[in-house]
């Protein structure tokens, strides 16, 4: 599987604080199942990291990574504050994207209601990135917009959904939105958006067996993100219908 949406560089946002934060997180990975990971250091005006410090951090993971023998590839990208990509050039958007990919992982504001998204997210593109929507499930605006995805999607966007939102670990109203969102054809990807190797931690296979979207596991978290990665054109959804979750309590 690959990762578009990963906080495991040390040091830089609220990831891990220090290498061995990010090696352990790095070991959970590969045992479950995850071959290479995007790391997506926030990038806004409290976390105001560059390309530059994101390129060398990533350098300093990857030898790391090789001296340890931990088979996972780390590739440099950003998850950018919508706020703070407005106000950014082509140049710095551009430097900022998944793997050198076209795609430029967007993140909304998570809690507040923010007008105006879509005129937003217009501005980002017509700087030359394509979007990719981390997470709308927990963003409040999508929450209260019911057509506002699917008026981005139409635009070009794509969007990414958190594992852990599918089996209900930031709520019911968020679990909600996801399965809602994925049902409706609206989500491409699945990324785990982890933080640490325990209390949000990487993995994204188990929760898409755990939900019910078995069928899409591999399409969401294997073939759409080598594509993207690639900038080859996203391959045809599966054929699914879409199942109840299991009845079990899942712990992440
Ligand atoms: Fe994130």
């Amino acid at each position: 599987m690959i990762d578009l949406h990963c906080h495991i560089l040390p040091g830089i946002d609220d990831g891990p604080d220090d290498m061995a934060g990010t090696l352990a997180m790095a070991r959970e990975h590969v045992a479950r199942g995850t071959t290479t990971v995007v790391a997506t250091p926030h990038v806004g005006w409290d976390y105001p990291n560059s390309a530059e410090v994101i390129a060398a951090g990533v350098l300093e993971v990857n030898a790391a990574l090789q001296a340890e023998g931990i088979p996972l590839e780390v590739l440099p990208g950003a998850e950018v504050a919508l706020t703070r990509a407005v106000d950014m050039s082509a140049e710095q958007l551009g430097a900022l994207r998944l793997g050198g990919s076209p795609w430029l992982l967007l993140e909304a504001p998570i809690s507040v209601d923010a007008p105006g998204i879509d005129g937003l997210v217009g501005i980002v593109q017509s700087r030359g990135v394509r979007v990719l929507l981390a997470h709308p499930e927990r963003c409040a605006s999508f929450h209260t917009d019911p057509d506002l995805l699917a008026r981005l999607i139409a635009g070009g966007c794509l969007a990414q959904v958190t594992a852990g939102a599918l089996t209900g670990f930031f709520g019911r109203t968020v679990q909600a939105a996801a399965r809602r969102y994925v049902d409706a054809g609206l989500v491409h990807v699945v990324a785990s958006d982890s933080h640490d190797d325990r209390h949000r931690a990487p993995g994204m296979g188990e929760q898409m067996d755990a939900s019910g979207y078995a069928d899409l596991r591999d399409w969401m978290a294997t073939d759409v993100p080598r594509a993207l990665l690639d900038g080859v054109p996203v391959p045809p959804r599966p054929a699914f219908t879409p199942e109840k979750p299991k009845r079990r309590r899942f712990w992440r």
